[in-house]
Order: C-alpha cells, then structure tokens, then sequence
C-alpha cells in the first residue's frame, strides 16, 4: 500500500486547496493512503515512512514559505541517507511568478537526493478548477508510481 505524504503550508488558503486535490488525486488510486500534513506539524517520521513526498508552498518573497523551509530545515540531518531517491512532487501557489519558490525547493531537495518524477505545478493568482484537476492528477501518478514500484 503505497503512503504518500503532502506537505505544505498555506496562510490565506490557496495551497491548502490545492494539497487537499493532490491529496484527492492520491486516495483515487486503490490502495493507497495520503497522509495531509502542515508543515509546522509534519515530522521527520512522516518523512521517512513515506512512499512519495509532494510538498506545497506558497511564493512569499521570491522563497517557500517560512514554515515549509523549517520542515526542512527540521528534518534534514534525521534524514540524510534515509530518503535517497525517495519520489517526490511540488506544487507552488504564487500572486505571479512562483518561480523562486520553487528553484528553492528543487534545490534543497537535491541535497536530500529526492528523486523529481513529476513535471512542477505552479498556479498563479486564483486557484481555478483547471488547477485543481492538475493536482489531483499529480497526486494520482504520484501515487500510481509508487504503488507499481517504477520510480
Ligand atoms: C508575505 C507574502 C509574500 C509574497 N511574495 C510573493 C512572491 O514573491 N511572488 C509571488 O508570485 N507571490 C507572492 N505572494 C503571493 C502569494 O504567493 C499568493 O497569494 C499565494 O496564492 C498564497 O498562497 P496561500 O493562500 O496558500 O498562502 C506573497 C504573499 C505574501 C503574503
């Protein structure tokens, strides 16, 4: 049974919704449980016991989030060697741009040695029902990688 762990944090709700259809899109495929973590809540051992890794974050100030970056900085040495090519998925929220959120997850994940099997999601402005539906299919073929074992 594939466990597929979503981390993120949202302050005025857009990546929450967004990390609840990853979610979503996670739980449609047989088998599999999708454990919804905050990021101040979201432990090393959530780490570690999971499958697939997608984490969300809201763009603030060109970076992740404050609170996204200390589940990192939190859980970085209990995981060294212990998350080596774990699959792993990001999802972004941002009022334009995204980018800097983003280019800052990818790099600290490298350093944890997550392995990318998924194309970035990044949603600017309004969080539509298109955006909603790109979630939910992250969160499947995250979620239907793990659970076949090709990642
Ligand atoms: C303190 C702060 C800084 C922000 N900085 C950026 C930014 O650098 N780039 C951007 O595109 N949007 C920025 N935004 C907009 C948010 O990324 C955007 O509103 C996002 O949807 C918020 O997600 P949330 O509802 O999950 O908190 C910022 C918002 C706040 C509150």
């Amino acid at each position: 049974m594939p466990r597929i762990l979503i981390v993120y944090h949202s302050q005025t709700g857009n990546t929450r919704r967004m990390a609840l259809a990853v979610a979503e899109g996670a739980r449609g495929i047989e088998g599999t449980e999708a454990v919804l973590r905050e990021a101040r809540e979201a432990s090393l051992e959530d780490l570690i016991t999971a499958d697939g890794l997608a984490v969300g974050s809201p763009e603030n100030f060109g970076y992740m989030s404050g609170m996204v970056k200390d589940f990192f900085d939190r859980t970085f040495y209990g995981a060294q060697d212990r998350v080596f090519r774990k699959p792993y998925v990001v999802f972004v929220s941002a009022g334009n741009d995204g980018s800097g959120a983003l280019r800052a997850i990818e790099r600290i994940a490298l350093g944890y040695k997550l392995r990318k099997v998924y194309d970035p999601l990044i949603a600017k402005g309004e969080v539509t029902a298109e955006t909603l539906e790109k979630c939910r299919e992250l969160g499947a073929t995250l979620a239907a990688g793990c659970g076949l074992g090709i990642y």
